[in-house]
């Protein structure tokens, strides 16, 4: 069954789309390129080469003219460079203002796409292909768009909401466990922020998630996934239509990202996303304990849902001072004050700006464990 999801615009520059979840979805292509579209230049990694390929033929065949670029993987393709390089390939190809972009990929596909089409003629049309859970419930929907440089992740960015998002669910079929893992983090986040049915569908099915068998996953698993990914994409959908430029409601999304962003940064980035985030969950639910906002039942739910999966709930205790430097220099922190989302229950949050420092280092206490003897950096499972 394929369902849809609208996200509300609210401009010209911000119309309204939808997102699609389901299979066989190629030939909702057209409909979310809309009217005038002559020229698609598709975007993927190298590692879905035979993916990619099949998108562009396609789309020949629905009688666009079609050309491919193929881009290094996961973090390595955002960058100036690789942008650079697209928006020659997009010159030499005559696209023109009523042209578009199709991403094939994860959340960095996603993300550099986005971004390639909000630069090119001042915003062409871009859609969604995501290939991974991760890019599905998150990049892919809001139209966040960005790329790398050499002082951090994410600072050369525009919102640039997409024409439409294609969530096929085939390509889940051959996501690595670990990957399927930590998107599933940014699943139990939107749970813990918005929707409590998603809470209970984790607990009542975290074994089949953490040893996702994809394909050979059973039929009941891929029921439950499948609603996941509709409750995740109807959630995201609804904040960022209500605020698509981060001014308020936005940042719950960030549940976990304070201390999950500056966790990755101090890994170098060698640690997936949905790990760091997993652990800033807790870090969060802790600082909301501590202040006598959260009941403990709550903060232990944190630690039982992320555990049940296999994600980490625990960081190096000798890391303190570096993440702390780390968060104060975050790109979402305004001014001088450090900002934080809570819960004050499950479904209820709020932000937390400026806490004590010694809340902090009490809530970071209750998620330290000894770092690990003789292996520095090596912290957790979900690395690379
Ligand atoms: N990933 C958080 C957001 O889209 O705002």
């Amino acid at each position: 069954m394929t369902v849809r999801v609208t996200v509300q615009g609210s401009t010209n520059e911000a119309p309204s789309y939808d997102v699609v979840v389901g299979r066989h979805l190629l030939g909702e292509l057209p409909g979310l390129l809309g009217d005038g579209v002559r020229r698609v230049l598709v975007m993927h990694p190298a590692s879905l080469q035979a993916t990619g390929e099949a998108v562009r033929e396609d789309l020949v065949a629905q009688g666009y003219e079609a050309f491919a670029v193929e881009l290094p993987d996961a973090e390595e393709q955002k960058t100036a460079q690789v942008a650079a390089f697209c928006w020659q390939v997009l010159g030499q190809a005559d696209f023109t203002r009523s042209d578009a972009i199709v991403s094939v990929g994860g959340g960095a596909t996603t993300d550099l796409a986005g971004f390639v089409a909000a630069t090119w003629l001042r915003g062409i049309k871009v859609v969604h292909v995501p290939t991974t859970l991760l890019a599905m419930v998150d990049a892919a929907v809001g139209g966040k768009t960005g790329i790398n440089t050499a002082e951090g992740k994410n600072l050369v960015g525009a919102f640039h909401p997409p024409a439409g998002v294609l969530c096929d669910l085939a390509a889940l079929e051959t996501l690595d466990r670990w990957d399927l893992v930590a998107g599933m983090a940014e699943v139990v986040k939107t749970g813990f922020i918005a929707d409590p049915r998603i809470l209970e569908l984790v607990e009542e099915h975290a074994d089949e998630l953490r040893e996702w068998k994809g394909s050979d996953a059973s039929p009941e698993t891929w029921t439950v996934l499948t609603e996941l990914i509709e409750r995740s994409v109807r959630v995201k959908a609804r904040v960022v239509g209500e605020d698509l430029t981060e001014q308020g409601l936005r940042e719950i999304l960030n549940y976990g990202h304070t201390l999950g962003h500056a966790i990755e940064l101090t890994e170098r980035y060698q640690l997936r996303h949905g790990a760091a985030v997993a652990v800033g969950m807790v870090f969060a639910a802790e600082l909301a304990r501590l202040g006598g906002k959260l009941d403990d039942a709550v903060v232990d739910r944190h630690r039982s849902i992320l555990d049940s999966l296999g994600l980490p709930t625990t960081y190096r205790g000798d890391r303190w001072d570096k993440l702390l430097a780390a968060m104060q220099r975050d790109k979402k922190t305004r001014g001088t004050l450090l900002r934080f989302v809570v819960l004050d229950d499950v479904a209820k949050p709020t932000r937390l700006e400026g806490p004590d420092p010694t809340l902090l280092a009490a809530a970071y206490a209750e998620i330290s464990k000894e770092p690990p003897a003789g292996r520095p950096g090596v912290t957790v499972q979900l690395g690379l």
